[in-house]
Formats: C-alpha cells, sequence, structure tokens
C-alpha cells in the first residue's frame, strides 16, 4: 500500500457511521484526496463520472474494508508504562501511590522521548488517528510529545498537566506556582503554534488543569484568563467518581462543571473526562457551551462508582466521545474502549443486582446503545466533539482513515460472506467486536500512511 495518498484516489468497499446510529456501506467507492490530504470527492457507483473516476483510482486489495480513523478523547500519555498494571486502589491512592511518582520521571526527557516514541507508534498502529493527551508538569517532555506526534503524523491535541495545590499534590511532583503552571502552558502553547513542522496545525495545544482537587482557585482562574486569551480549549476530569465529586461540593459549593464555567474553563471544543456524577443542569451546560464528555467505560468500573448515563447524556445534547484514559483504563485500543461503552450501557439497562425482580434492576430505563452508535462516537462522534472534520467519508473531511483486512492471518475476524452481501450494522458490529491490531493493514492522517511506518 503506497505510502502517500495525497493527489490521488482510492476505490474500494468503504464503510462508516456518518451520524448517530446510522451506518452506510459505500461498495466500490472512489475517494479523490487533494493535495493536502483533505477528501475532494466521493464517487459512489451509478454517481456521473463513477466509471472514469474509478478507472483512475488505486484499488484497494480485495476484501479490505476502508473504516475512518478512531478519535480517542482521552489519554495519560505518561501512564504508558503502567498500562494494565495498579489498578487495585481508588483514585486518590492511586495518584499518591502509583501515578504522581511515575509521572514525576518525565523530569527526564530521555525517558520522556522513549515512552511517547512507543505509544505514538501504538496507538497508530492500533487506529487511533487522532489523540488527545494529558502529558505532565514538564514543559520539555510535553514539547518532546507534541514533536513525536508531528513527526509521526498523528492529528492530536496535546496538554502540558498544570496542578499547584500544595495540600493536593505531593512537593515532588507539583507545579511551584500558580504563576508557573501558567507560563509553561503559554510556552507549550507557543512551541506547538510556532513548530515549523506544523503548518497545518494538525497538533495542537490543550490547557490542562489536572482537576479541580489539585489546582487553586488562582490557578483555575488564570488558565481561564488564558484561555480567553489564546483561543485554545480545555481538557479536565470532572465528576469522575464519588471522592472527587464530593470535594468539589465542598470546597467550590457548586458541581465541578458548573465551577469550571464560571472559571471560563469550558470554551467550545474542550473535553472533560468522565462526568458518571453529573447533573443534568450539568450536561445541559456543556451541551450550550459546545464542550464534550469523554466516555472512559474502563477506568469508570474502577474510578466511577457509577456507570455514566451515555444515552441521557446524548439525550441532553451533549457532545460525546470515547476515551482509553490510558492508564486509569487498562486497554490502549480504542476499539476495546468502544466494546466496552456498548456492555457498559447494557448493564445500565438490566441494572446489577439479581436479588430484585428484573425490571426493577435499574432506575435508568432504556440505557443501551448500539454498535452502530458506539462506532459513531469512537469516529464522527469524537471529531465533532473537537471540532474537527474527522470521521466521516465526505468531501471536505480529511483522509484519516484504516484499511481493515478481515483476512489477516493473525486476526480472529472471520467473515462468512462478502462485505457486499452483509447489512451494514452487521458488519459494522462484527468489525467493532473483532478488528485486531493485526487487522489494521494501514492507518492513514491527512492522506499519509502513518502505519505501518515506512521502512
Ligand atoms: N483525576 C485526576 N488525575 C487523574 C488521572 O490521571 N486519571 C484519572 N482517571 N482521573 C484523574
Ligand atoms: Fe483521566
Amino acid at each position: 500500500m503506497t505510502p502517500d495518498l495525497r493527489g490521488s484516489a482510492v476505490t474500494g468497499f468503504a464503510l462508516h457511521a456518518p451520524e448517530r446510529g446510522k451506518v452506510e456501506a459505500i461498495p466500490e467507492t472512489v475517494i479523490e484526496i487533494d493535495d493536502l490530504g483533505a477528501i475532494a470527492t466521493v464517487h459512489r457507483p451509478g454517481d456521473p463520472g463513477h466509471a472514469a473516476a474509478q478507472r483512475a483510482a488505486l484499488t484497494l486489495p480485495a476484501g479490505t474494508i476502508l473504516l475512518p480513523g478512531l478519535v480517542d478523547l482521552h489519554i495519560h500519555a505518561p501512564q504508558y508504562p503502567q498500562l494494565g498494571t495498579a489498578l487495585d486502589l481508588p483514585l486518590e491512592e492511586w495518584l499518591e501511590n502509583y501515578t504522581f511518582p511515575l509521572e514525576a520521571r518525565y523530569a527526564d526527557t530521555e525517558f520522556a522521548d522513549r515512552v511517547y516514541r512507543a505509544l505514538v507508534a501504538d496507538l497508530l498502529a492500533c487506529g487511533t488517528t487522532t489523540a488527545v493527551y494529558y502529558a505532565t508538569i514538564h514543559d520539555a517532555a510535553t514539547c518532546r510529545l507534541a514533536d513525536i506526534c508531528i513527526e509521526a503524523g498523528q492529528r492530536a491535541f496535546v496538554g502540558r498537566v498544570a496542578m499547584d495545590h500544595p495540600e493536593m499534590c505531593p512537593d515532588h511532583y507539583r507545579d511551584a506556582s500558580a504563576e508557573a503552571a501558567i507560563a509553561g502552558t503559554r510556552a507549550v502553547i507557543d512551541h506547538i503554534r510556532a513548530h515549523p513542522g506544523n503548518p497545518g496545525a494538525r497538533v495542537r495545544p490543550m490547557i490542562t488543569p489536572r482537576f479541580i482537587p489539585s489546582c487553586t482557585d488562582e490557578l483555575l482562574a488564570g488558565l481561564g484568563e488564558l484561555a480567553r486569551e489564546t483561543g485554545v480549549a480545555v481538557q479536565t476530569h470532572a465528576s469522575e467518581g464519588d471522592w472527587e465529586h464530593a470535594h468539589v461540593l465542598a470546597r467550590h459549593g457548586m458541581t465541578g462543571t458548573a465551577s469550571l464555567d464560571r472559571f471560563g474553563l469550558l470554551p467550545p471544543g474542550s473535553v472533560i473526562a468522565h462526568g458518571c456524577h453529573m447533573s443534568a443542569e450539568d450536561m445541559t451546560l456543556l451541551a450550550r457551551r459546545e464542550a464534550a464528555v469523554a466516555h472512559c467505560p474502563w477506568s469508570n468500573a474502577y474510578f466511577g462508582g457509577a456507570v455514566f448515563p451515555l444515552r441521557r447524556a446524548l439525550g441532553l445534547g451533549v457532545r460525546v466521545g470515547l476515551g482509553s484514559d490510558i492508564s486509569g483504563g487498562p486497554l490502549a485500543s480504542l476499539l476495546d474502549t468502544a466494546r466496552l461503552a456498548l456492555a457498559a450501557a447494557r448493564m445500565l439497562e438490566a441494572g446489577t443486582d439479581a436479588g430484585l425482580p428484573p425490571g426493577e434492576r435499574s432506575r435508568h430505563g432504556a440505557a443501551r446503545i448500539d454498535a452502530v452508535t458506539a462506532f459513531f462516537l469512537a469516529t464522527a462522534g469524537g471529531g465533532e466533539a473537537l471540532g474537527l472534520p474527522v470521521g466521516r467519508f465526505a468531501p471536505g473531511q480529511r483522509f484519516d482513515a484504516l484499511l481493515v483486512d478481515p483476512a489477516a492471518p493473525q486476526g480472529m475476524l472471520r467473515l462468512w460472506e462478502p462485505p457486499e452481501a452483509t447489512d451494514p450494522a452487521r458488519l459494522l458490529e462484527r468489525l467493532l467486536h473483532g478488528t485486531a491490531r493485526a487487522n489494521i493493514a494501514a492507518s492513514f492522517v491527512d492522506g499519509r500512511r502513518v502505519a505501518p511506518v515506512a521502512a
């Protein structure tokens, strides 16, 4: 497969979820990609010009399926070395005992370089073409993460973590002051915006107060002011679990979402991780602000104490995408996140206590989502959350895509009939559940192949 599709066209079988709950299979589609990696035209069979366009296009290997690239809204890049481990403690103890000591090691930029290179390469190979990263409080290591994303061609948002609260953060891993955290955040924003390899802003900064408990009010206010001044969006955590939710209510006398808003920390395109304990008012406020929830079902299972009411949030107009939450979530593939998002919504609907009669085990009513919606959240839904034109095969969208090879010998994705003969919703459901890293023959961002990397 050619490493660069810019200025050319491909033809093959494409499958996407362009709207929530809607799937479209496009057999023999021809996708023309402009010189900068945007989709110029999508020809469907029967359209005028389809046959001529198809003759000029590169044919994708027989049996392969083109999917939109995956958008992971919440990743703690420095936590990759503890992925899949150390989940035996509640959040506040997990931070103090495992996570802060690990993150403190990124004062060593060479260590950061080693971890971040491996992470970005692994995520691209797993189909994450857009990634929203927390880094650490270290300016140099955070800039290194942005540089690595730029070099590897991943679309990314990168945030220098800000955390200055002397009672909530350990001495060994804390910003010296609110001013220091704000100055560091500004320096990283400037670095990313001025990077000579980043003229199209494929990699962007994000303002990143870790969460309200770890920040002083002075820092929260200063970062809100910085967001207003620079137009940079914000990522943080809110209403993740009982401890943090109650801590913010006691300290600020309002929910995390309401408090972030009064500090100016919910500009459009912002991403709030978790929200398991959000009220309907919180969700309505997020919808109004055009800020999104990163739904992270894996880490919610360990830290949330509750299941995020996904369908209620969608019903209230909240933009929702999915987050792996590496390493509060133990799995790096966003398809694994989508799988648990489906299962968690089903359990929310069914309830959990077999001692109660069916129908009385949950007070959430209809809470399930279908596989097409889960896939939408992992692709176009995540793109909408970030205000990015990604996740669909349509003119004006970036060509960020995965080429799935169902027949890859190392995979377990057995299709028993050709894709063209399968109901598109069933096919997408099967791909969502069965696609392994080995089935991802190539990942593309802006029309360039980013995995596997050319030798
Ligand atoms: N809240 C504050 N920091 C973190 C973190 O690193 N992971 C998760 N899941 N929640 C947090
Ligand atoms: Fe997180």
